[in-house]
Parts: C-alpha cells; structure tokens; sequence
C-alpha cells in the first residue's frame, strides 16, 4: 500500500522546470496499453480514479528489459496491483513526476487506484472545476494529473469510462464515445459507463459531469448514417445553440465534399464551460469549447463572435480526422494536426463568408503576431526541435505559419492532387501517431512532386525576406523581376539554404490586369522551365535559389507587378512601390487581397516618411498623398452604391478591411527599433487626416447602409449583413476621429437604438474612443447602462471590459485597475484575465507601453499572481514583454526590468520560466 504519498507538481520545481526535451531523442515507448478501463467516483475535494490498463512490451521497442515509467502529477496514489497482486511500497519508484515499475511480464494487467482533488485545480489542466461543473482538459499533459499512464500521444488505447457521481448534483455524466450502461446507486448517486471503439491517445480523453441543458439536432452522413448532435450548456444559454449547431451542420457536409470525410460515430457532443485556457478542444466524440467559441446569440454576441463560433467549431469537427483518426506521434508534431486543420477551418470559413476578407483577416495576424513571434526570442520552426513546456508552443507559428506551409503545398499541387495526397494521407495512416514527414511523404507519392527542398518550411525558423526589384527594356517590349531571398538565421543555425517560395503575380498597367508570357529564366538551374509560350494574366514564379530573375513579355508599357497575390508564401517583400503604383493596384488589381495590401502599403509608407524625421504627413506632399488616397477611398464607397442601396457585386467587408488602417501590432513589426511615441503620432495624425477629408462620404454612407439594415428587419449572421454592419461601423469609428457633436450623437443613437449587439457594441467603443467632451459624458451613461443591462451575461461583460481596457483615451491604465476590484471581475477566470489584462497589455499598444512603464508593472504583477495558479495563462499573458529588445529607451529597459522582476519572483513554473529565460538571454 502507498496511501498518502503526494507526488509535487513539475512545473513548481525550478530545478526540474529548466529541463528541455528534444526532437532527436524521441524513442518508440517501451510499452502500450491495448484498453483503458477507468472508474471515476466524483468529489469536489476528493475525487477517485481507478484504472485497469491492459499493458505489453511494444514489440518494437529496443530495450527489452525496459521498465514501465508512468507520467503522473499532483496525484495521490493509493494502491497499484499487477494481475491482481498488490505491490508493496518497495516495488516500485515514485517520484515528482513519475511512477516506475520493473521487472515486468511481456503483459499484464495494472490497476492503479489513485485520489485528486478537482476544487484546488486552478491551472484547468486534468480534471476541474468550471462553475461547479466537473469537466477534463487533457491536452497536451493534462491526463496525467488524472492517473498513472503513458502520457504521450504515439501509445493509443481504446477507452472504457464509468463515472458516478450524486445524481441530482450532476444529473448528466458524459465521457468520449457511446452511453452504455447506466445505474442509480441507492445513497443518491448514479452513474453511467462510456466506451470510445476508437483508439486514443490520452490527451483526447474527456469526462464532464453536471447539471446541463441539451440542444439537439442530427446530421445525416452521406453515407446515410444519422449522427446525434448535442450541445450541452447552462439552462440560460439554450438559446445561444443554434449558430453552434448550424455550423456543425455545415462543417460536416463541407469535410464530405472537399475531403471525403464522413463522421465516425452515432453521437457527437460539445459541452461549453466558462474556465477554459484556449478556445475549444477535439476530444473524441466529446468537444469541450469556452462559452465563448460555441454560444452565440445576436443580442449578446457581435458578427465577429458569430464567425468565430463557425470557424472554431468547424476547426474542432475537421479534427476528428486529422488529430484523432491520424494523430501525432509526438508534440514535435504539434502542427502536423494545428496547421494542416487551421488551413482546413480557414478554407471553410472563406467558402461561408468573403473569402478574401478570411484571408486579410489571417494574413495580417500572421503579418503582425506570427512573424514577431518568428523574429523575437521564442522563435522556433513550425517542427521545433527542442522545448522545455510543451504548453508554450501552441504558437501562432505552430498554427498560421503551418497553415501556411500547407496552403503553400496546396497551391503547389493544385487541389484535385492535393486531395489525392490527403485521401492517401488518411488511408495510409488510420489508427496511427505519425509525423510531418509522413504527411509531406503522402503528399509527394500521390503527386509525384519532388518535396525535398521544400521541406526546409518545416526545419528553418524565421521570416524568409524577399527584394525584389524590375526593370523595363522599352526597345524589346521586356520587363523583368529580379527577386533575392534571405533569411536571418537564428544564431548558431548558420547560413541555410534557399526556400522554395510560390509567389503569385500579375502585371498591371492603367487599363487593369495585362497578358504576358513569360520568356525566360535567368541564371535558373533549368532555363525551360519556366518558359511558357502561353499568354496569361496571372503566373506563380517557383523560387528555389537565392537570386532568380524573370522576364515578361507581351507588355506596351512598364507595369506595375502585383506581387505575392493572395499572400501565396509566409514572407516579407520588399519593393520599391511608388504611391502612384499603389493607388492603381487599390483601384485596378482583380484580387481582392492585392487590394487590400496596396492600401497598407500605401498608409506604412506614409507613418514610415513621417517618423524618419521627414513629418511627411504633415508636409505638402504628405497631404496630397493622403488626398489622392481620399479620392480613391471615396471612389470606392461611392460606386458601391445602386440608388443608395449597396450593390453585393461589391464587396463591403473588402472595402471596409481597405478602410482600416495598420495596426499597431502590424506598424510596430515594421520598425526596429521602435519608438512608440513617434509612430502613436503619425497613426493619430494620418487617421484624423483621413477621417476629416472623407467626413461627408463617410457619413453618408453610414447613413444609407444604416437604413438599408433596419430596411432588412431581424439580425442575420449572414455574410452579406455582417459586411455591411463592417462598413457601416469602420465608418463610424472614423467618424468618431473628427470628434463633433453631431458624431458623437449619432453613436449614442445607435447605441440606444441597437437591436444586436455588433452594432452596441460598435456605438460603445466609438464613444468611449471618442475626444469630443459632449462624447465622455454619453460614453459614461452608455458604459453604465451597458452593464446594467448585461451584468448577467458573463460573455457581454468580457466585452464590456475589453471596452475600456482598450480606450485609447488616458486613464485607461487607472480603470483597468478599478474594474480589476469590481465584481464584475473574477481573477481565477480565464476569458475574464484575457478580456481585462490581454485587452490592454495586447490590443492597447500606444498606452500600454507609456513612458513611465506602468503598463509592464502592471503585467508583472498580474504574471506573477497568476504563475503558481494558471501557469498557462500567465506564459501567455506576457508575450508582450518578450519584444523588449527591439523598443528604444525608456520602454526597453522598462520592459527588460519587469521581466527581470518576474524572473526574481520565487517558484516560476515551468511556462513562465521558459518564456522569462529565452527573452532575457536571446
Ligand atoms: N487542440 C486545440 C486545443 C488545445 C490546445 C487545448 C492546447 C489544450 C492545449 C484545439 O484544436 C485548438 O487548436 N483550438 C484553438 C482554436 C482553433 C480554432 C485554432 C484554440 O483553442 O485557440
Ligand atoms: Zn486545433
């Protein structure tokens, strides 16, 4: 008997914490485990797991007289029996973060009984607490701190699960896979038994147990098979389901027609809870989600909330092929399941909505997040090869840049062949744990493309950067494209070899797009390759070598390219654009991202020419600069027009993506060093430029779309309203810039008179953004009765908070304070730490980084509350900080010093410590 004996948690441990894992030392496990039996009898404070696992010596493995070393956390164990005879304390070895068993038969049977305590679980890793409801998250470790087991994904088991639990407590207990057995004790207690025919890796395991409502429909497979949808929720959000539903509906019908792929069970069910560290997770059969990616209601949730819902349940769904059917077989691997399902939900979402504004919305959160990620301190490849938290690299690399890496392969093959290789992808490797090679393998036999050179993506960290630069031969009618490539290696990688980068293009004169053939290929290994006789509007340039030039045909005149179209590779390009150019890719261009990223270019040039000291926005040429761009912009609204009402010949959520200015996560990625204070300026100064010269257009197109909505009635989540709504709320946030009364009244009308919440919540932050004093005191009432209103919806009031975190009035820091003692606070909940301290540490830049550093205190302090709590939560919470290097003084030695203060701070997780160590010492 071992009763009593508590294992410590790793990750409380400094000593152990420092401890990375490595790629090259990944060894098949000594053992597997054929079936899992697991019992659970439920207790808030002391919970009961009994485990029977079916265990044997993995006939591959290379030690043959291995013993078993079992992953386990914050358990404490009460007994262990192998075939049945219990094993005294000296027979097996237990420590922080293990249980080791030697001497064993070829196969046995273990049970190991062991207790946990789910009320204490803050860090919402295992089993916990969400608001009295039991429920499990165990991706990537997190099944260890339910029992001894092999934790690691490449040991698949199939599972039996039996949970009880007081009945009328928790009425509904659910586990991965189908009900089949169900009891009443005669103390009050029930229980039912689960089984998943489905091998599994633990970290797709899941149990709830609580007092939930169910929303139900069915979805029947093309194959004819009627498959139960259930969503389990509080009863006062039953009626936030459908949209959940409807996007499962339509996830499941989209994964049959581009894939192939058909659901496998008779039953799939999501349950929401509120304390939740991500978004959602895949677990067999049995989703869990954060209310805030499954309940959407208009009233409550914005359009933006509405495509989120669609897109993460659908990203989950998509993962029941690749993640479970075909898993990783180990978290190396990580983005052989995120990346190749990001580019399956973002491909969903592009057919269900504006697929180009899909686009720009994912390629500016790779532009600005990803690629400063890829540039700072914590970069890695999208295959790393060493990490100390697995929890640290569920990155925004691992998922958009290994989106990327896929839709490049997806381009490369072309979509019919990159459907053979997916089809021989998951036949090949049902039931198995594999790697990214095994997908870029799958991918080469079905295509008979050659890969090799391609698989640096998956190696190689860092942004590769692209010059390019064209010249135009008037006598011979020939232009050409010299494009040098290079990446700035992480110290130590050495210099690398050239990626293999598909780059779309197009040529452009005043007319819009020019045919052209492409006549030759200078200094290529293969001169004919590319040679192609054929005139064409579009080509995608294959560059394989560090400098590679192309030459063009066909033209009258020099054109202006269009580079990288559809934003076909993850990497920077540089070209001397002049505004001219610009304007007319703005106006001409036939792909809706070109577009979108003139009018980018066309804004960073400006901030650019006015903090290089040249106050170019100011200047003569700085106005007619953003006159030029005015008369466009105003073009573009207007000809959207049909008699006042908008024409959907014409994109609105395009336009308003056009619109919108850079971001300060993606203006700051384009400076280094930063001074925040200087690009605060031109951001301010070139927006209420923009703003005063299209006020009347402005306000008379969110007049008309205004009218045009209420003409429409009721609140669709449709694409077409939700552009509109897009438009009409770009309009009034720049609206707000010019600060008048009349403005300021039109925003308090629409907040009054809101029938949805995208448009409340649009009229609240444009008052509470808005300088004009008569604003401050409607953005006050309107603030208060925000709350009223709302105070019972805990979603709406993380809103409420993102609100006022984000204002970019002063004082923002002093209520972000305030509101953090209010009741409508809650520091142990996750989405409540990300609405109020995210909000303002990640999404209110210019005052987040103030000269006097009270912005870092804050963040420090918050990093280092949560650290012993919510180790995840408080790694992800300080991204922020690991930029420190690249900001000029005062901020970088603020920033440096509050990352020292956390580093000083005593027990650091391992989470903390990972991100803490690499941003002082790279
Ligand atoms: N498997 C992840 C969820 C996860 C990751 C749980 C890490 C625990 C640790 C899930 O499939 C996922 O990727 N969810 C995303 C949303 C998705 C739409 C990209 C999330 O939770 O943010
Ligand atoms: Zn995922």
């Amino acid at each position: 008997m071992a009763d009593g004996k508590t294992s410590s948690a790793v990750s409380s441990d400094k000593s152990v914490a420092t401890k990375a894992t490595y790629l090259k030392d990944y060894r098949a496990p000594d053992f597997l485990i054929d079936s899992t039996q697991l019992d659970f009898d439920l207790g808030r404070n002391i919970s009961r797991v009994s485990s029977v696992l079916s265990v044997r010596k993995n006939p591959v493995s290379d030690s043959a007289d291995a013993s078993l070393v079992l992953n386990g956390e914050d358990l404490n164990l009460i007994s262990i029996d192998i075939d049945g005879r219990s094993l005294a304390d000296t027979d097996y070895c237990l420590d922080g973060s293990t249980l080791q068993l030697s001497n064993l038969p070829d196969a046995f049977e273990l049970c190991i009984v062991t207790q946990i305590d789910p009320a204490k679980n803050l860090k919402l890793e295992g089993l916990y607490l969400s608001d009295g409801m039991y429920c499990t998250q165990c991706e990537a470790e997190g099944f260890r701190r339910i029992t001894y087991y092999l934790d690691r994904p490449d040991v698949m088991s199939v599972f039996t699960t039996k949970i009880t639990a007081d009945a009328s407590r928790y009425p509904v207990l659910l586990s991965n896979g189908n009900e089949v057995g169900r009891g009443r004790l005669t103390d009050g207690r029930h229980w039912v038994e689960w089984h998943d025919p489905f091998k599994k890796p633990a970290y797709l395991f899941a149990l709830v147990a609580g007092d939930l409502e169910l929303v139900e429909d069915s979805f029947t497979t093309q194959s004819g098979r009627k498959v139960a949808l259930r969503i389990y929720v509080e009863e006062k959000d039953v009626d936030k389901c459908g949209h959940a539903i409807q996007s499962l509906q339509a996830a499941m019908t989209w994964d049959e027609k581009v894939y192939g792929r058909e659901y496998d069970l008779d039953l799939y069910m999501i349950v929401a809870v509120d304390f939740f560290n991500m978004g959602a997770m895949e677990n067999k059969g049995l989703n869990i989600f954060n209310t805030s990616c499954v309940l959407a209601h208009p009233s409550t949730q914005s359009d933006i909330a509405f495509q989120r819902v669609e897109g993460v349940v659908a990203h989950e769904y998509f993962h029941n092929w690749s993640g479970n059917r075909v898993t990783c077989r180990d978290w190396f691997q990580l983005s052989l399941k995120e990346g190749f399902t990001v580019f399956r939900d973002a491909c969903f979402s592009a057919d269900m909505n504006s697929a180009t504004v899909k686009r720009i919305e994912d390629v500016s959160l790779l532009r600005s997040a990803q690629f400063a990620e890829d540039s700072g301190p914590m970069s890695h490849p999208i295959r790393p090869e060493s990490y100390i938290e697995i929890s640290n690299f569920y990155t925004l690399t691992i998922y958009e840049k290994g989106a990327e890496v896929i839709r490049m392969m997806h381009q490369l093959l072309g979509a019919e062949t990159f459907r053979l290789g997916s089809d021989l992808y998951f036949d090949r490797h049902d039931g198995q744990a594999v790697t990214c090679e095994d997908f870029v393998c799958a991918m080469e036999d079905a295509s008979g493309i050659d890969l090799t050179q391609f698989r640096l993506w998956y190696a190689k960290s860092g942004t590769p950067n692209l010059e390019v630069a064209d010249s135009w031969d008037k006598s011979n009618g020939i232009y050409t494209l010299t494009i040098n490539q290079s990446c700035r290696s992480m110290p130590g990688s050495g210099e690398s070899e050239p990626f293999f980068i598909p780059l779309r293009v197009a040529l452009l004169s005043d007319q819009g797009l020019e045919h052209f053939s492409i006549v030759g290929l200078v200094g290529s290994r293969d001169k004919n390759k590319e040679t192609n006789k054929e005139m064409s509007t579009e080509a995608v340039l294959e560059l394989c070598e560090r400098n590679q030039t192309w030459q063009f045909s066909g033209l009258k005149s020099k054109p202006v390219p269009s580079l990288l179209r559809g934003f076909s590779a993850p990497v920077k390009l540089n070209f001397d654009y002049s505004l001219t150019d610009l304007l007319l890719l703005l106006r001409e261009d036939t792909d809706g991202f070109a577009r979108w990223d003139a009018s980018q270019r066309y804004a960073m040039k400006l901030i650019e020419g006015h903090v290089s000291g040249r106050q170019l926005i100011d200047s003569s040429a700085g106005k007619a600069a953003i006159s030029e761009l005015g008369m466009v912009l105003e073009q573009l609204l207007q000809s959207g027009f049909d008699n006042g009402v908008w024409n959907h010949d014409y994109d609105a959520a395009l336009i308003a993506e056009i619109l919108r200015l850079p971001g300060y996560s993606y203006v700051i990625e384009q400076f280094d060093p930063v001074d925040i204070t200087a690009l605060h300026a031109a951001i301010e100064l070139l927006s209420q430029a923009v703003a005063k010269q299209l006020k009347d257009v402005l306000l008379a197109t969110y007049q008309r779309l205004q009218k045009q909505l209420s003409a429409l009635g009721a609140y669709r989540p449709q694409a077409e309203d939700i552009a509109l709504r897009s438009l009409k709320n770009i309009c009034l946030s720049y609206l707000m810039r010019v600060a008048d009364s009349q403005v300021a009244t039109l925003a308090y009308q629409q907040f009054t008179d809101a029938n949805n919440m995208t448009d409340q919540s649009a009229a609240l932050s444009a008052l509470v953004n808005c300088q004009s004093s008569v604003a401050e005191l409607m953005a006050m009432k309107s603030l208060n009765a925000f709350y009223q209103q709302w105070s019972h919806e805990s979603l709406v009031v993380n809103q409420w908070l993102t609100i006022q975190a984000c204002s970019e009035k002063s004082g923002a820091l002093s209520r972000v304070k305030e509101l953090m003692n209010s009741e409508a606070y809650d520091n142990t909940n996750p989405n409540k730490v990300r609405a109020l301290i995210g909000g303002y540490c990640a999404r209110n830049l210019s005052q987040f980084h103030s000269n006097d550093g009270s912005g870092y205190e804050l963040l420090a302090d918050e990093v280092i509350r949560l650290n012993p709590l919510n180790p995840q939560l408080a790694s992800r919470l300080l991204a922020p900080l690991t930029q420190w290097r690249r900001f000029v003084v005062p901020q970088k030695t603020l920033m440096q010093n509050a990352l020292l203060k956390i580093s000083h701070s005593e027990n650091l997780s391992a989470d903390v410590y990972e991100v803490v160590l690499k941003s002082l010492n790279t």
